[in-house]
């Protein structure tokens, strides 16, 4: 399977594209090895996961919109797992965009790139695995619940997000 594993450099994506690629999935690992701590031990998990031939990694920020659309494009990834963000709550009083650009921008061009790569192709519309504080949530949106609650098939990502909200039947918690 093609994974595309957001976030491969920090804690919890470099053990679960470990995982992947060990399994044999293809994997995408795409972060931005930024400083909110030590880039060293970013890279050391990079050149663990480079070891394996089913990944490839790919330099890259959730808030650029064109870069995350490109990523889809062309890796054509068949799940998500979203796990770049700027985590922590103290770091939020010196450098509170960080938050919005990784947690906020960069989660919206992660769904918009989801839901415009398989808009056409029959399945789930959206399969995204992501973090959320202490839980990790996975999220997956049928055809058939999209059609249940009326939204076009063209859906924006604020409109799912919404969605997800307004139906609990849609979505599965784990
Ligand atoms: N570590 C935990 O115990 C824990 C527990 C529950 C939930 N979480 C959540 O899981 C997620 C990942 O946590 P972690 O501990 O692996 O954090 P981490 O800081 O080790 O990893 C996050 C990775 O995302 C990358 N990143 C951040 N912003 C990015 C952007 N805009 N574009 C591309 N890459 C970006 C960083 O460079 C980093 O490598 C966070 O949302 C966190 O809140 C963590």
């Amino acid at each position: 399977m093609k994974v595309l594993v957001t976030g491969a450099a920090g804690f919890i994506g470099f053990h679960t594209a470990k995982k992947l690629v060990e399994r044999g999935d293809e994997v995408l690992g795409l972060d931005n090895v930024n400083a909110y701590y030590d880039v060293r031990l970013k890279e050391a998990r990079l050149d663990i996961l480079r070891r394996h031939n089913g990944f490839t990694f790919l330099k890259a920020d959730l808030a650029d919109r064109d870069a995350v659309a490109r990523a889809f494009a062309e890796f054509k990834p068949e799940r998500v797992v979203n796990l770049a963000a700027q985590a922590g709550v103290r770091y939020g009083t010196e450098n509170p965009h960080a938050y919005t650009e990784s947690n906020v921008t960069g989660f919206l061009n992660v769904l918009e790139g989801r839901i415009a790569a398989i808009s056409d192709r029959p399945g789930p519309l959206v399969d995204v695995t992501l973090a959320v504080g202490r839980a990790t949530i996975v999220a997956r949106l049928s055809r058939r619940s999209c059609e249940r609650l009326g939204l076009a098939p063209g859906l924006k990502a604020w409109a799912l997000v919404k969605a997800v909200a307004l139906d609990r039947h849609a979505v599965g918690f784990a």
